[in-house]
């Protein structure tokens, strides 16, 4: 029993770190981590998930989603910062729970990351498959690729024809796990040039919009609740607390990534200092971002829009069916977007492919996907089969499906990384921390009822598919990992 407790070496971890990443420069200050947040963080969920949420669970509220699933993120980014100043090395939370609750709580992160970053990377491919359509037929007036090779067997469009696979999404999703392969990293450099069109693109759809907003759509602000039956049969909480619930639920996607902040603790100059101002800076550049651009959005076109025609491509349907004269806007809109979800795309996938490798060093997935390769360096076998599993979510599943099993998945992660620090504050409390989290267990107490409130906004159909995952994930421990973990051969800490 004990076993399933049995802990990770803080100190060999740092050493081992030290090792591995001798070569990392201490580079990055506060503006830098900033950027690297915004870099992952601004992708489908607001220019895909936005009208989702807004179609299917709230209307314009989904403006008041936003505020909620921000708070949510930040309570969880402070006990991020106080786990990612403890142990800084580049890890995630998988690393993190090794090192302080245990094996099997590290197993459970760790496959509930695979929701977070290779379903999420799913979803911004499959978004990234729909402005791509838009880009054929409306910029470049060309003919658009057949429904059914854009699509995934659920779907079916408003004329009957029957999705059968998503080839686009697969194909980006493809392009960049072999980019990955070679060891292309993004640069600093182009980080920042994307952080840029991002942002200035946001922006600027926020001041040209604000023109357009149409009172009658914002009326009523919060829609009373009731229930919306979406495309696959499935009744959803429309409306009243429920639906704003649900709808922060839904866009929560969207700060998806801004952990990626905790993760590059090693290459902080002042990691005491920087670790949280990266995290909840970037964090607080997007809530402002994200419920101005909403509010622009569900003003400018209407619920019903987003249930129908502008299911797909929103932006750029709303813009174009709405905003005579900034056609130019669609299609800088279109070009900017599917940029910025590859870049999305890229961290989500560099994402996995670390958690892969660290839980295959440690014995708990099978050894071979943390070979590296001879020539690139790179963990090539982790990467062909984080593309095997990405690929297959993006190519056959649904958008809002991966989308929100992603957004559920990492709200428990969450709610687990929340737990983590009241529990260790008992646990270990003389553990040097160089960040702490204020007000334990005051601010963990209160990320847990945010992260809960939004999965409960999620409806059955969402907690069903999570419990299946961690169904599965708890199989495959018990079958293979427990027995294959390297702590099976080391003195551990286990208490
Ligand atoms: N937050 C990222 C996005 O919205 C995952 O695409």
């Amino acid at each position: 029993m004990s076993d399933l407790f049995r802990k990770k070496n803080i100190n060999a971890l740092l050493a081992e770190s030290q090792e591995t990443s001798s070569g990392m420069k201490r580079t990055l200050g506060p503006t830098s981590l900033i950027a690297l947040g915004i870099g992952a963080i601004i992708g489908a969920g607001l220019f895909v998930r936005t009208a989702a949420a807004s179609a299917e669970h709230a209307g314009p509220a989904v403006t008041i989603g936003f505020i909620i699933a921000a708070i949510g993120c930040a309570l969880a980014g402070l006990c991020y910062a106080e786990f990612s100043s403890t142990i800084p090395i580049s890890g995630s939370a998988y690393t993190y729970s090794y090192a302080t609750m245990g094996e099997l709580v590290a197993w459970i992160i760790g496959w509930d990351l695979i929701l977070e970053y290779a379903v999420g990377a799913a979803t911004v491919g499959i978004a990234w498959s729909e402005y791509l359509n838009n880009l054929l037929v409306n910029v470049l007036h060309m003919s658009a690729i057949p429904y059914q090779w854009c699509h995934s067997p659920f779907q079916t469009s408003l004329d009957g024809v029957h999705g059968f696979i998503n080839l686009p999404a697969l194909f980006i999703i493809m392009v960049l796990s072999l980019l990955l392969i070679k060891g292309t990293q993004e640069s600093a450099l182009i980080n920042n040039l994307i952080v840029i069109m991002k942002v200035s693109i946001v922006c600027l759809i926020i001041f040209i919009g604000w023109q357009f907003i149409n009172p009658a759509n914002h009326t009523p602000y919060i829609p009373a609740a009731t229930t919306y039956v979406d495309p696959h049969g499935i009744s959803k909480s429309f409306g009243g607390v429920m639906g704003i619930l649900g709808a922060a639920g839904v866009v929560f996607f969207a700060f998806i990534g801004f952990d990626a902040v905790s993760t590059a603790a090693q290459e902080a100059k002042n990691p005491k200092r920087d670790m949280p101002i990266g995290i909840l800076g970037s964090l607080a550049i997007c809530t402002v971002l994200y419920i101005l651009f909403a509010h622009v959005l569900t003003g400018v076109a209407t619920t019903e829009d987003f249930r129908t025609g502008g299911k797909e491509a929103s932006v750029a349907f709303a813009i174009t069916k709405y905003m005579s004269g900034y056609s130019w806007l669609a299609s800088l809109v279109t070009v900017a977007i599917l940029a910025g979800f590859s870049s999305v795309i890229l961290v989500l996938l560099l994402g996995q492919s670390r958690v892969f490798y660290s839980m295959s060093k440690d014995g708990l997935l099978p050894f071979g996907l943390s070979t590296l390769h001879p020539t690139f360096k790179t963990p090539y076998k982790a990467n062909i089969a984080i593309f095997v599993i990405v690929g297959f979510f993006a190519a056959f599943i649904p958008g809002d499906i991966v989308g929100d099993m992603s957004s559920i998945g990492t709200l428990f992660a969450f709610i687990l990384v929340c737990a983590g620090v009241i529990i260790l504050r008992r646990t270990d409390p003389d553990m040097p921390r160089q960040f702490k989290t204020p007000l334990v267990p005051f601010v963990p107490l209160l990320g847990i009822f945010f992260c809960g409130a939004m999965i409960a906004g999620l409806g059955w159909t969402n907690w069903l598919r999570l419990f299946v995952w961690l169904a599965l994930g708890l199989i495959i421990y018990f079958v293979y990992s427990k027995k294959n973990s390297k702590l099976n051969n080391t003195t551990t800490d286990s208490k």
